[in-house]
Formats: structure tokens, C-alpha cells, sequence
């Protein structure tokens, strides 16, 4: 393998690989703003400059292939230089405001002025300042912020398809807009928050909810859809606050879509169902776990009984019901449901040019796996139905026939089932689902199940062995 010289150390690095990534390979940091690993390169900023030897000028570290025997130095005092100067020309218009900046705890801008830019600062003028046009629902826009890296300008062409934000006038007057003051358009909006260095582009759903500093981050995968994407969920004290984009050159690169950035939100509804219930529709009636167990038993005995499991389990929920209902509802017949007009992984398909799948369930393809057949319609004579699902999995219309319910619902879902056993979303439990190229993941538990909601294997233990087996009421 070829190899080249950083600070002194010897480091392999595959062709094509430019010098911050080869660099921090080797654990040595060389600071930058404008470039992104799923970005075009571009060179503007500057703060990448190291020295490379045989060449006079600092070269961009983002903008140059290592070569073989290349000798690079990152910590001269030309380097050092260089980047106290950077700063110093970045913060000239900027307003400083960290303390009340949603970036603030995670801005590159901060960083690099406390690792490496000048505590005294030359400039006495007057500040430029901008007025922020609304941006849509997704994003704030504070331009007195920006650092003109233009990431965001990049991943609106190169990434979510569309030119919608531009670069206006030109020297001090620079300005980041849309074109025309529109709203922004495209459904992958949140990653420009994501990937501007500064705070210049922020999050209206995260906004002043909490510093960032603050917040456990628990890895996980979406369930928006079939694709799986890798994501963050950030919580505190057992509250979701955002979740953000985890890389996966294999699955999303560095993205999501809005639609499974913000799909927490339905874990946090007011009208979740978080305790059991009996007769659902008002006036709702919430009671002890055994006396809803006992009376979901009670209305599925001795009845023709179809099962209707969603495609947002995870496999090892879809195990567990495989053993579970042969031995306590024998004869019921089992199917899977989740996304209208999807019903088997073969109709699933692209949903959109970037990730979005059409399946809008999280776990399809791995219910197929375990032997799930799709849902088309009750058989003649069914008497009742146990439907269980983890939360995004579309209902099927069912009439005239008795509803017992177990997983996330809210209370205008279940209409007039007869029993709600609350259960856990995809953010309460842990499990494997299978995307749409067979590619298995984990998903992980961030917070608790709100109220007296549990996990499946702790509602079927409760079936099995009564409420004490799990120490319930
Ligand atoms: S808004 Fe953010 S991402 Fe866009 S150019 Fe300014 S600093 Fe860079
Ligand atoms: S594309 Fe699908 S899996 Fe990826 S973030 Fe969007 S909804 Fe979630
Ligand atoms: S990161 Fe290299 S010039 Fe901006």
C-alpha cells in the first residue's frame, strides 16, 4: 500500500484519498469547514492549508491527493498562522451570539476559534447584518452566522436534486439564500442543518428545546421506510429531542429524509395510548394490565380468530409471536400488514430519486423472511381479530368484527376495540429489522415506553404466566 508522511508518521492511504482523510486515519486532526466527505470539493474556505514539501505555497488539504513519499506538515507555524488567520477573517461579521445558538456545543466555528484561532481580534467596524427570510417548516435562517462554505448550496444540487439555495451579490455583501425568498422544497431539508458548520441553518423542531451538549445520543435506524437508514436518536431525562443522520456508506451515505427525521413525533402524541384500555372510544376506559389481559383472552376464546401482525416488528418479535400463537390462539391465521398497495417485498420499490422506499414499514422483507404471508382480506366467518403493531404500520379497515389490539396506537386509531394493550415504539426497543437488500440492523432502545406501555415479549409473558411474571399490576 502506498504511503506518505503526516507530522512525522509514516501512513498508508488508498489512491484518491485526499490529505484530511488520510490524516485522520492517523488520528491527526487537520481542521476545515467548507468540505464534506459527501460533498464535491471545493477549496473555499482555507482553514485546511498544511505545508507539503517541494511545494512553496500551503496547499488545501481537502483539495490534494496524498501521493506516494508526499511529505506534509500540519502544525508549522505557517500552518498556525494560516489558520489563526482564517479565523480571524471568518469571525470578522460574525455576531458571536453562542449562547443563545442552537449550534452552539457542536459548531465547527466554535471549535476551530477556540482550537485554533486568535483570542484578540483587530476589526472595529460595524458588523453586516441580515434580515432572515423564512426558510419553510424545517429550517431557520440566520445569515449573520454564515461562513459562505457553501455545503448547503451543494447538497441542495449534488444530493437532494434541486438548486434551491444560491450564493447573492458578492464580496461583504454575500448572501445565502433561495432563489426568490421561497421556501425550501425539497423533503431531505433537515440535512442542511446537519451539515452546516455553523448555525447559520438550524432546526425550527430543535430550536431552543435543549443545548446539545446535554443530550445522549443512542444510535439506531429508521423505520420510516424499508431503506433503514442510520440515524441518531438525541434524548435526555427519557425525552426524544431530534434525531439526526448516522453515517452508512452502504444504506444513506450521510442523510435522511424529513419524513424519518420528524417520525418520532408520533411517539410523543398527547392521544397515544399509553395504558391499557377496554372499549377504546370514548369514554375510554383504562384499567389494570391483568384485567386487560384477562379480558382479551376471554374475547378471543373459542373464536375463529385471524392475526394481523405489522411489518414494523422487528424479527425478534416476529420469532416470538411464530411461537407464541400456535400454542395460545390454535387455529388463528396469521398475516402481516403495513403500507397500502405494498404487499409483498417484490412491489417495493423506490419511492423517490435519493432514498425514500415505497414500503413504509421498516421491516417487511424480514417478516417475509420468518415465513409471513400478506394480509388481503378477513375470511368468511372470522369472529375476531388481534392486531399488533410497532407504530408506523398502516391499519387495514376492518368491519363487524371484534378488534383486540397490542403495540402503538392513538386514540383515534382503535375506534372501538375492544382491548388496547399498549406496547413499545421502534425508539423503546431494541431488535433486528431487515432493509429492502436483506441488510440486517439493530435498532436500539433510547428511552423508556411511556406510561404503563411494554415491550411484546413482556405482554406475552404477562399472557402466558400472568401480570406477576413481569411484576405488573
Ligand atoms: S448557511 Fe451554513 S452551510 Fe450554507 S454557506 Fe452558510 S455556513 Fe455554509
Ligand atoms: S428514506 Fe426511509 S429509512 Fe431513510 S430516513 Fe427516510 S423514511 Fe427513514
Ligand atoms: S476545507 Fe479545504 S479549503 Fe475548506
Amino acid at each position: 500500500m502506498a504511503k506518505c508522511t503526516i507530522d512525522g508518521r509514516e501512513i498508508e492511504f488508498s489512491p484518491g484519498q485526499n490529505l484530511i482523510e488520510v490524516a485522520a486515519k492517523a488520528g491527526v486532526e487537520i481542521p476545515y469547514f467548507c468540505y464534506h466527505p459527501g460533498l464535491t470539493v471545493v477549496a473555499q474556505c482555507r482553514m485546511c492549508a498544511v505545508e507539503v514539501e517541494k511545494m512553496p505555497k500551503l496547499q488545501t488539504a481537502c483539495s490534494t491527493a496524498a501521493t506516494e513519499g508526499m511529505v506534509v506538515k500540519t502544525k508549522s507555524d505557517r500552518v498556525k498562522q494560516n489558520q489563526k488567520s482564517v479565523m480571524e477573517f471568518l469571525l470578522i461579521n460574525h455576531p458571536l451570539d453562542c449562547p443563545i445558538c442552537d449550534k452552539s456545543g457542536e459548531c465547527d466555528l466554535q471549535d476551530q476559534s477556540y482550537k485554533y484561532g486568535d483570542p484578540y481580534m483587530r476589526y472595529t467596524e460595524e458588523r453586516r447584518t441580515f434580515l432572515d427570510l423564512d426558510m419553510g417548516p424545517v429550517i431557520k435562517k440566520n445569515m449573520n452566522r454564515c461562513i459562505h462554505c457553501t455545503r448547503c448550496i451543494r447538497f441542495g444540487e449534488e444530493v437532494a436534486g434541486i438548486h434551491e439555495m444560491v450564493a447573492v451579490s458578492r464580496g461583504n455583501n454575500t448572501e445565502i439564500t433561495t432563489i426568490d425568498g421561497r421556501p425550501l422544497e425539497t423533503d431531505y431539508a433537515g440535512n442542511y442543518a446537519d451539515i452546516c458548520p455553523t448555525g447559520s441553518l438550524t432546526l425550527k423542531d430543535f430550536r431552543f428545546k435543549k443545548r446539545a451538549w446535554m443530550l445522549k445520543k443512542t444510535p439506531t435506524v429508521c423505520e420510516g421506510c424499508s431503506r433503514g437508514c442510520n440515524m441518531e436518536i438525541h434524548h435526555e431525562m427519557n425525552v426524544i429531542y431530534r434525531c439526526i443522520a448516522r453515517t452508512n456508506m452502504e444504506v444513506n451515505k450521510h442523510w435522511i429524509c424529513d419524513e424519518g427525521r420528524f417520525n418520532y413525533h408520533y411517539t410523543v402524541d398527547e392521544d397515544r395510548i399509553v395504558e391499557p384500555v377496554l372499549k377504546a372510544a370514548a369514554p375510554k376506559e383504562s384499567v389494570q394490565w391483568a384485567q386487560a389481559i384477562e379480558k382479551a383472552k376471554a374475547s378471543l376464546a373459542g373464536k375463529k380468530v385471524t392475526v394481523l401482525v405489522g411489518s414494523d416488528l422487528t424479527l425478534e418479535e416476529g420469532k416470538q409471536l411464530l411461537e407464541f400463537l400456535p400454542k395460545h390462539l390454535p387455529g388463528a391465521s396469521v398475516f402481516h400488514f403495513g403500507t397500502p398497495g405494498i404487499k409483498t417485498s417484490s412491489e417495493d420499490a423506490p419511492a423517490d430519486k435519493i432514498l425514500k422506499r415505497k414500503s413504509k414499514t421498516s421491516n417487511l422483507h424480514g417478516l417475509e423472511k420468518l415465513g409471513y404471508k400478506p394480509f388481503e382480506k378477513l375470511a368468511d366467518g372470522t369472529q375476531a381479530v388481534l392486531m399488533i403493531r410497532g407504530g408506523r404500520a398502516t391499519l387495514p379497515q376492518l368491519n363487524g368484527v371484534e378488534v383486540i389490539a397490542i403495540g402503538v396506537y392513538n386514540a383515534a386509531d382503535v375506534g372501538n376495540y375492544g382491548v388496547v394493550l399498549p406496547g413499545a415504539s421502534f425508539a423503546e426497543k431494541t431488535g433486528t429489522i431487515v432493509n429492502f437488500e436483506g441488510r440486517e440492523q439493530r435498532i436500539n432502545r433510547a428511552i423508556n415506553p411511556p406510561g404503563q406501555s411494554k415491550q411484546l415479549s413482556e405482554i406475552l409473558m404477562m399472557w402466558m404466566h400472568g401480570t406477576s411474571a413481569t411484576g405488573a399490576a
